[in-house]
């Protein structure tokens, strides 16, 4: 009988591929894995765990923050730290990264970049929640600690990204630069599953996701794109969690965007830890990323942690469409 193959051994086959490989990369993305899987568990029984509502804070880019993101920002970082596998992590929870303790043995040569809980305001109603990551190679390694210019570099320096999405199945999607591939998380064995391989995104799709509330803060590209996508008969879909967005927009096509508002005339969405985890994805499945300025997300220069951008992200035909109205 046929079964599907485990997160844990198509990573070990990858590696296998990789006649050089120290098995430094594949442990860490194995240690994401079960990062996810413990976050899975807390996500679905935070009702019953008294972790749902505001902690009471904002974090540093302003946002306020919910118990579970705090609880599941610790989380990752302790499962990131005790892999021994990595040099270093910066969140969207905390303003500053942190360095771990160098492992003797290994050079620690990878850092990582997360949005441990993205769309958490949606948490406490049971909506679609996820997880981002991001993983680089340090350009210090000859200093023992992590420093600041191994997180800023630009998204086309990322060796892997992916996102945990929390939803009616939870799904582990990634990419390490040769295409993405899906894996449903599967209660009975406790395992992610390989159920999406070589995901390929459309070059058209039926839905455009947008906070259509901000639209008279739209500059008039933005306006007569969404226009355009009206008289196309695309439907409006907007979940307000990127990773489901994003999700979606990647299995049906279609095209995702967040363009600067007057409270946020960058956009709102952080380069690090969101826009270029996904763009990757997006691009390795034949999607598209721009900014609203036409930039491709994966070559814009990263200048601070937290550094937002606006994103029009999805199906090439109406990313193209939306650069020659902009
Ligand atoms: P948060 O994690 O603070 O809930 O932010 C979610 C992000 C992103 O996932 C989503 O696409 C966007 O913010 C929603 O913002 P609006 O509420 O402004 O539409």
């Amino acid at each position: 009988m046929s079964r599907r193959i485990t997160l844990d051994e198509f990573i070990i086959q990858s590696e296998l591929r990789q006649p050089n490989s120290t098995g430094e990369f594949s442990g860490l993305l194995r240690h994401i894995g079960i990062a996810a899987k413990i976050v899975n568990r807390i996500v679905n029984k935070a009702g019953l765990m008294d972790i749902l509502g505001l902690d009471g804070n904002v974090n540093s880019t302003g946002d306020v923050v919910q118990k579970l993101d705090t609880y599941t920002n610790e989380l990752m970082i302790e499962y990131l730290r005790n892999s021994g596998l990595c040099a270093g992590v910066a969140s969207e929870e905390l303003e500053e990264y942190i360095s771990f303790p160098v492992n003797r043995l290994k050079l620690n040569k990878y850092i990582v970049v997360m949005d441990p809980l993205d769309g958490s305001s949606n948490i406490d109603v049971n909506i679609s929640v996820g997880t981002i990551f991001g993983v680089y190679e340090r350009k210090t390694l000859d200093n023992s600690y992590a420093q600041m210019s191994d997180f800023l570099q630009s998204g086309s320096a990322l060796v892997a990204s992916g996102y945990v999405l929390y939803g009616t199945s939870t799904m582990f999607v990634f990419t390490t630069g040769s295409g993405v591939n899906g894996f449903t998380y599967d209660r009975g064995i406790g395992e992610f599953c390989l159920s999406h391989s070589q995901m390929k995104m459309p070059d058209d799709g039926p839905y455009y996701s947008v906070n259509q509330a901000y639209y008279n803060q739209f500059s008039d590209g933005v306006k007569q794109f969404i226009s355009y996508c009206v008289e196309q008969n695309k439907m409006l879909r907007y979940i307000g969690s990127m990773v489901a967005d994003v999700h979606r927009t990647l299995c049906l096509g279609g095209v995702f965007l967040y363009p600067g508002t007057r409270k946020n005339p960058e956009g709102k969405l952080r380069m690090l830890y969101e826009c270029n985890p996904l763009s990757m994805i997006v691009e390795q499945a034949g999607g598209m990323s721009v900014s609203e300025q036409k930039e491709r997300i994966l070559e814009k220069e990263i200048n601070s942690l937290h550094q937002r951008s606006s994103v029009i992200i999805g199906s090439r035909k109406l990313v193209q469409k939306a650069c020659d109205l902009l």
